[in-house]
């Protein structure tokens, strides 16, 4: 218990999932967590959650694909919380099941623009933060799919989510000297909405 005492943490796709459940994990090991998703109504009730447990946490709703979200997410942490800690961005979306000829160019730019260039906003304002921290960890969910198995119809969330494994892998090697350890969580099937 209280591992993450005094720690800061944003966690993106909290309205449902396993973002939901971490953010109450997070909060029960004793971190802030600023949670997001565009569901304000499914933020709200998470924060409820949390602040009956005893935690603290605070919404900021929106599009993860807006670069300003991944700002405000710093921003409130900062301002609100005193800095940040952890970063976890694992906000996700299949996209629509088609075969590679199939797919129509946006909607392959929809699921690259919510895993990946999103992790990229994220990671942009997130690193400044933890490095004035003196350190930090930095999550991205990528997943199984691709890496251990594959299925088709999933060409847009197997290319966004292996490219989460190469950012990861670059922040890594570019701030690890400063204290921030990066990593990549690759679930199995989960139950979730
Ligand atoms: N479940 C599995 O079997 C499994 C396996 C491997 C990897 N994963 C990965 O694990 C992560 C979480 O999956 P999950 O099953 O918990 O998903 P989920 O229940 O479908 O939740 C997805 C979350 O992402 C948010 N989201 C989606 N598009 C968004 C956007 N444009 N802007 C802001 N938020 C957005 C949703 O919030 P709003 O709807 O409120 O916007 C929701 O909070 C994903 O990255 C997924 O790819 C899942």
């Amino acid at each position: 218990m209280n591992q993450l005492s005094g720690r800061v943490a944003i966690v993106t796709g909290a309205s449902s999932g396993i973002g939901y459940e971490t953010a109450k994990l997070f909060a029960k090991e004793g971190a802030k967590v600023v949670v997001t998703g565009r569901r304000q109504d499914a933020l709200d009730k998470l924060v409820n959650e949390i602040e009956r447990g005893g935690g603290q946490a605070i919404a900021v709703a929106g599009d993860i694909r807006e670069e300003q979200l991944a700002r405000a997410l710093v921003d409130t942490a900062v301002d609100r919380f005193g800095g940040l800690d952890i970063a976890f961005n694992n906000v996700g979306a299949t996209g629509e099941s088609v075969p590679v000829p199939d797919m129509s160019a946006q909607a392959w730019h929809a699921v690259l623009d919510t895993n990946l260039t999103s992790a990229f906003f994220g990671a942009k304002y997130q690193i400044p933060a933890m490095v004035k921290r003196g350190g930090g960890s930095i999550i991205f969910t990528s997943t199984f799919v691709s890496h251990t198995a594959s299925f088709p119809g999933m060409g847009a969330y197997a290319a966004s989510k292996a490219g989460l494994i190469g950012l990861m892998q670059v922040i890594a090697v570019e701030y690890g000297s400063h204290g921030i350890r990066a990593n990549a969580l690759l679930p199995g099937g989960t139950d979730t909405p």
